[in-house]
């Protein structure tokens, strides 16, 4: 049935859009840490629909709240009050640190992404942006015009002029050999000559931890030192949180933290886990920023009633049960507990993240060269031991995603490590 339906599929939708699996599979339902497919085979989800299933599939309070609310009515659009839109907004706006902070609602982290660059654009008058190397920020044309990572960049067509800055990825290129305040040393004069080279440069945008790129990240406080460059150029500071945010790194409630001595950024960005499933986006800035627009400026799907009843829903459990803490705790347990694993492994080159943001990468034995091939390979064997991860990294894909739920159990940690450990066995 699945095998038909995959036919089906490669009909009728892009090439470019990939499957996981050379068998791909049909999730059917969910529930908590879990996932059914269509022939009936339960896994455990490590990665949560890409991080996105924040707390749990079917979580009742998530799932009551879009029932009722679609309900009562599905859509209203902008044009009308909306009282779920505006304390999702303000629970929002006093989370994200920015001081006299405005939201707005997207209905993706592309669309979020495209309107922060709009605002900083706008705000500066400049269309130069700086971006990290390896960097991922969404499929639209002027996000895939940010994307260091040529493997989800398909054109070099772009409304911006984007220029490349060091000290995404701690442990690869020319820097990686240094310590950790040479390697920041290192990446600020790096950007200081860049900027030497540039005019009016809009706006940096960052990842504190990048996602599709393999789960890298510079060391803490990089960009609290890139900060203060900026500062002195008056470039503001996008902090892309779509895969960071809502305490997914267990140390801190955003990925910019990490980096506090920088102060709150400009703009924050976010999407996937906080509506749980439901497409929530949303941009955050200081007002004056985020009012810089001198047009109208709507998103028809926006911050529909729908969404925002999960979204709230979702936070409130998030912050009721400290799920940052069990990321932290559960994480940090998990982190540890594949660190030992593959500890003897001689093709696994580095485990690395933060939380419940785990990434294993892989190489070719006694080389540091990236192996895909191996990346799929543990893909299926996990898959066929029962547990559903995911991939990333650079150009070559060669790392492991570990991101369950955020609910995770130690049970649950154990018992996928031990899956993950025998995958890895047979490669
Ligand atoms: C860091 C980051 N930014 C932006 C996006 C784009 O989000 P969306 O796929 O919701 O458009 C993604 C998606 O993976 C992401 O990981």
């Amino acid at each position: 049935m699945t095998r038909r339906l995959h036919d089906r599929h490669r009909a009728v939708l892009p090439d470019w859009l990939a499957l996981y699996y050379k068998q791909p599979v049909e999730i059917t339902h969910g529930e908590g840490r879990h996932v059914w497919d269509a022939d009936g085979n339960k896994y455990l989800d490590f990665f949560g629909g890409i991080l996105t299933t924040m707390t749990a599939h079917a979580l009742p309070e998530v799932t009551k709240a879009v029932a009722e609310q679609a309900g009562r009515i599905i859509h209203t659009s902008t044009l009308y009050l909306n009282r779920q839109m505006v304390e999702l907004a303000e629970r929002i706006a006093q989370l994200s640190g920015i001081p006299d902070a405005r939201v707005f609602f997207t209905t993706s982290g592309t669309e979020a992404n495209d309107t922060a660059l709009l605002l900083a654009t706008a705000y500066r008058n400049s269309n130069q942006i700086l971006a990290m190397r390896n960097s991922y920020h969404g499929r639209s044309f002027s996000a895939v015009g940010i994307t260091g990572n040529h493997a989800w960049s398909p054109t070099s067509l772009s409304p911006l002029q984007t220029l490349y800055v060091h000290g995404g990825v701690r442990s690869r290129g020319p820097y990686a050999h240094l310590g950790d305040s040479q390697f920041i040393e290192a990446c600020v004069a790096d950007l200081e000559d860049l900027l030497g080279h540039t005019r009016n440069v809009a706006a940096l945008i960052a990842e504190p931890i990048q996602g599709v790129g393999g789960f890298t990240s510079p060391p803490d406080g990089l960009y609290a030192a890139f900060r203060e460059v900026l500062d002195r150029h008056g470039i503001l500071w996008i902090t892309d949180e779509v895969q960071t945010g809502w305490g997914r790194t267990g140390d801190h409630f955003w990925g910019w933290q990490a980096h506090e001595r920088s102060g709150p950024p400009d703009l924050l960005t976010f999407a996937k886990g906080i509506g749980n499933g439901m497409s929530i986006g949303g941009v955050v800035a200081r007002a004056e920023v985020m009012n810089c627009l001198d047009s109208n400026s709507i998103s028809t799907f926006g911050g529909s009633p729908v969404t925002m009843a999960a979204g709230l829903a979702n936070l409130t459990y998030l912050l009721e049960h400290d799920l940052q803490g069990n990321a932290r705790r559960v994480g940090g347990l998990l982190i540890e507990r594949l660190r030992a694993i593959c500890a003897q492994l001689p093709v696994v080159r580095e485990v690395r993240g933060r939380g419940l943001m785990a990434g294993i990468e892989l190489v070719r034995p006694g080389t540091d060269e990236a192996n895909p091939e191996a990346a799929a390979a543990v893909l299926e064997a996990a898959r066929e031991g029962g547990l559903l991860i995911g991939k990333g990294g650079g150009h070559d894909t060669s790392v492991l995603r570990v991101a369950p739920p955020l609910t995770l159990t130690v049970a649950e940690a154990e018992e996928g490590a031990a899956i993950l450990e025998r995958a890895l066995h047979t490669v």
